[in-house]
Parts: C-alpha cells; structure tokens; sequence
C-alpha cells in the first residue's frame, strides 16, 4: 500500500490522538446539556469554562470575549452582519479586500444587495494590501473594516496590528474585523493590542473536529445576534453548545501551545526545505503570492505553467500525495480563483496551480520525497498532455 502524505491542511486538518480521546468521552460519558442543572449539566459547564479560557489565554482575550461557533463561516457572517446591523444607523459603507475567503465575500454581497456600500481593496502581486488605499477609501459612513489576516490559497500575511491600530487613533467608531481562520494557532494573534474588535477562527484547521470556531468579541463591542433561543453565548449565539467540538477545539489549542513552548513549531523550517528542494527538481516551478520567506508558514502556492493543476493533484493522488488546486471551498468550481486573478496571475499560471499546505503533523523526514514524486507526477501529466 502506497503511503499518505496529507498536505492540504488549510482546507483541513487530521483530528490529532489527545483531541479524539477529549472529544470522544464527551459524546459516550461527560454527554450533559451545560445548561442543565443536575450533576451531567454542570461537569459540562465546566468542561466548557475550561476550554473557553485555554481559547481566551492563546489570544491573550478574557473568556467572555469568547463566542463559540459553528466554525469560521458562521464567525464571519455573524461578525460582519452582526456588526453592520449593529451600527447601521452610523452609516452604510464597509471596508474589505478582494482577495476575502468566500464566506466574507458573500456576506458583503449580501450586504451589498440590502443596500450598503462596499469598497473591495485590491492587492498587489505578493497578495498584500496597500495602506494607503484603505486609508483613501475610508468616508464619514464607514462602520466596518474587515480583512482577513492570512489568505487561504497564497499565504499572504496583512499587517492586523498597523491596520488595527491606524483605525483605533484615527477613526475609533469603525468595527474592525479580521478572518484569521488560516493564522490561529499557526501566528501570534494578540487582538486586544492590535485593535481588532472582531476576529473569527475555526476548530477544524488546527486539528480539532469540523463544525466548531470561535468569534473573538472585544469587551465593549456590541454586535446583533443573527440567531434567536435560549440565550446561550451571552445571547449573541443561541443554541445548545457543541460540547465536543469546544472541548475538542481546548485539547487542539492546549497541545499546539505545548509544540509551541518546545520550539517544535517548524512549520517555517519545513516549508524552507520544501520550497528549496522543489525548486531543485522542478526549476520551472512559479510560486504564487509571497515569497517563500514572508508568507504564512503553512502555505505554499506554485505553478507549473502549462499543466493543469487539477491533473497533476489527481497524479500526485495516486503517489498517495493530497494536495489541492486552490482552497477547498472554491476548488470545485470551474471558474479561476479570485484571489490569484486579484494578484494578476495569468490564465497559464492559475491554470497551473496547486496549493501545498502543512501542519503541525508534518515532518521533514516525510517531506524529504516530496520534490522527486512531484518531478515524476509533472513528467506523466506532461507525457499524458502531449499524446
Ligand atoms: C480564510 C478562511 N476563512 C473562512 C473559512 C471557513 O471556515 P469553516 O470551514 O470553519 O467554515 C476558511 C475555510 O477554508 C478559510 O480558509
């Protein structure tokens, strides 16, 4: 049997041993409802405390600016309408980027379609805002700002604290939002020094179960509840709580803080290698976005002009290596990816493309065959494009 390399960890992420056992004794044993009063209620509650400040602590939050979530869509959806129907009597503008994840986009296309006014901030070729653009497009009726801190398909990295910070001195009133679905618990997130009001994370990009994330919601910042019931989540996210995803989502963070605390946080160094030796054995390899040295240390988008990107991920499937085209949410249409147009790619490249993405399981002893099964998988895509 051919051995897996996973290497598409920013679209998900494999549960790791101490988050399954977490998870798997509150679905058989700790099951209670935290709201519930008798013994079963209460041992959840605490499970609950528990994990909601691990979660708080990693961010250096207090533990009631912690929203649990279904995951990073409902984060940024309840963030961004949250905060415009929250503010809407201030003013009808909103601030993003082009280069957003889908369930930003689609938010303010919505928005849009209710009658506000949205500015989409473009980016330059390594995927990076312009501070000055953003500082131009903000008017007398701008409540919100939201860009994302790293993006999903190139890595590029927005500097949260200088935007954060820039808006806070000069323009108090607007909310600022960030997805930093692709940076929690891969970068320092310190949101209460760097201005951000709004930050949205999910549980499944950091090895805790799908369908569990985080709204960071700053002391004092009032956003609408998009969803009505008992009043769970200080009554801005009703609904029973997802026990096992936020314990499960607590064991990911406790484990990731101790892989940091052993500096065996190599994801940069691991990405190094495999850029270098990529490039070695496909010299004719493009790197989308950023630079290898200043992107986000799990993502890395390259090009092999004239090949397909969809092909050679299927190729590199049957050498048990998993990669993607793009991000997973947008790989299964057929249109080309809106960030790597937003960059100025051309239709060759982004045809081209594929993402390789790493994570905390990863090794460099693993990875070490990577760049030789990619020479060989672009050979037979080659081999198979010319017949
Ligand atoms: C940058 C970014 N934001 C939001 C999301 C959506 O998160 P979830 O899958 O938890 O809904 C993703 C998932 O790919 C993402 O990469």
């Amino acid at each position: 049997m051919i051995e897996k390399i996973y290497l598409d960890n920013a679209a998900t992420t494999q549960v790791s041993r101490q988050v399954a056992d977490g998870v798997f004794r509150c679905l058989t044993e700790e099951f209670g409802n935290p709201s519930s009063l008798h013994h079963l209620g209460l041992q959840s509650e605490r499970l609950m405390k528990d994990a909601r400040n691990i979660v708080a602590g990693f961010i250096r939050a207090e533990d009631k600016e912690i929203i649990f979530t279904s995951g990073g869509t409902e984060s940024n959806n309840l963030g961004i309408l949250g905060a415009a129907s929250a503010r809407k009597r201030f003013g009808n503008h909103c601030i993003t980027t082009q280069i957003e994840h889908s369930s930003v986009l689609n938010t303010f296309a919505y928005l849009q379609g209710e009658g506000w006014d949205v500015t989409y901030l473009s980016v330059d070729k390594n995927g990076s805002i312009d501070i000055e653009e953003l500082k131009n497009a903000i008017k007398d009726n701008t409540v919100l700002v939201s860009i994302g801190h790293v993006n999903s398909e190139i890595g590029s990295i927005q500097p949260l604290g200088e935007i954060g910070l820039y808006l806070k001195r000069n323009y108090p009133d607007i909310i600022f939002h960030t997805d930093s679905v692709q940076s929690f618990g891969r970068l320092d997130l310190k949101p209460g020094e760097w201005g951000i009001d709004l930050l949205s994370a999910s549980g499944h990009k950091i090895h805790a179960p799908k369908g569990i994330g985080i709204l960071y919601v700053k002391n004092g910042i009032s956003i609408n509840p998009r969803q009505w019931g008992g009043g769970q989540e200080w009554g801005i996210r009703s609904g029973t709580e997802n026990l096992p995803g936020i314990v499960g989502l607590g064991k990911a963070v406790s484990w990731i803080k101790e892989i940091k605390a052993k500096e065996e946080d190599t994801l940069s160094e691991i990405k190094a290698a495999l850029v270098k030796g990529i490039f070695k054995a496909v010299p004719e390899a493009v790197i989308n976005g950023p630079e290898p040295g200043m992107g986000a240390p799990h993502i890395v988008s390259l090009s092999i002009p004239g090949i397909k990107g969809e092909t050679l991920m299927h190729v590199l499937e049957t050498h048990g290596v998993y990669v993607s085209t793009g991000s997973a949410c947008s790989s299964r249409k057929s249109d080309k990816s809106h960030v790597l147009s937003a960059i100025g790619a051309d239709k060759l490249v982004a045809e081209g493309t594929i993402r390789i993405s790493l994570s905390y399981l990863n090794t460099l002893e693993e990875l070490s065959c990577i760049p030789s099964i990619l020479r060989a998988a672009i050979d037979q895509v080659k081999k198979y494009t010319r017949r």
